[in-house]
C-alpha cells in the first residue's frame, strides 16, 4: 500500500476524485494527508469529510515567498509519503522541493501539454482556437509543466466553447486520468527513460 500526499489550493474536484477511487479500491494507496496553501480551500472540507489529516500553511502569514516554501518543504519532509499529487495547486515548486522528490511527485494540468502551460490553460485554448484539447499528467521537474508525461486525454473544443464549458468537459476526464495514473504509480507500472515515461 503506498502513501500519498496531495496538495490543492481550491475546490478539490481532483482530490475528490483520488479520495473516492481510494476507497472504492481503485488504486492500492491511501491518501495520508491534504497540504494547502488556502485556509479558505473547500478541499479542507473534503479531507475532513473523508477523515484525512490537513496541514493549512496559510501563504499570505508568511513573510514572503521563500519563508512559506521553506515550511512546505519542512511539511513535506515530514510527511514523507510515496507520492506527492498536485491536484489543483496553484503554485510552482521552488527548485529546491522538487529535488527533494525525484519521480514522486505527480501533476494534473488542464490542457495537452506542451500546449498551454501556466494558468487558465482552458482559457487560452479556446482563445487559440484549438478543436482539441484535454488534460495531462505529468512528473514534476524544475520547469512548469515541463516534466515527463504519464498520460493524456483529449476533449474536444465545441463551437460556442468558453473556458468554463471547455474546463467542465476537460474536468470529467482529469478526475478519471488523475486516478489512473495514481494507479500506475502506486502498481510499480511506471518507468521513466530520460524524459519519457514508459508504462508496463
Ligand atoms: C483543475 O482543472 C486542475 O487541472 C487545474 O485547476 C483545477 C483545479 O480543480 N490545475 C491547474 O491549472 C494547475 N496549473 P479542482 O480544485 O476542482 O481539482
Amino acid at each position: 500500500m503506498k502513501e500519498i500526499a496531495v496538495l490543492a489550493s481550491g475546490r478539490g474536484s481532483n482530490f475528490q476524485a483520488l479520495i473516492d477511487a481510494a476507497r472504492a479500491g481503485y488504486f492500492p494507496g491511501a491518501i495520508a494527508r491534504l497540504i494547502t496553501d488556502n485556509p479558505d480551500a473547500y478541499a479542507i472540507r473534503r479531507a475532513k469529510d473523508a477523515g484525512i489529516p490537513v496541514s493549512v500553511l496559510d501563504f499570505s502569514s508568511f513573510p514572503g515567498r521563500m519563508a512559506y516554501e521553506a515550511a512546505l518543504l519542512g511539511e513535506m519532509e515530514a510527511c514523507d509519503p510515496d507520492l506527492f499529487v498536485l491536484a489543483g495547486y496553484m503554485r510552482i515548486l521552488p527548485s529546491a522541493i522538487v529535488r527533494a522528490f525525484p519521480g514522486r511527485i505527480l501533476n494534473i494540468h488542464p490542457a495537452l501539454l506542451p500546449s498551454f502551460p501556466g494558468l487558465h490553460a482552458q482559457r487560452q485554448a479556446v482563445e487559440y482556437g484549438v478543436k482539441v484539447s484535454g488534460c495531462t499528467v505529468h512528473f514534476v521537474d524544475e520547469g512548469t509543466d515541463t516534466g515527463p508525461i504519464i498520460l493524456q486525454r483529449c476533449v474536444p473544443v465545441e463551437e460556442g466553447d468558453d473556458e468554463e464549458t471547455l474546463a467542465a468537459r476537460i474536468l470529467v476526464e482529469e478526475h478519471r486520468v488523475l486516478a489512473e495514473a495514481v494507479r500506475l504509480f502506486c502498481e510499480g507500472r511506471i518507468r521513466l527513460v530520460g524524459r519519457r515515461v514508459e508504462v508496463r
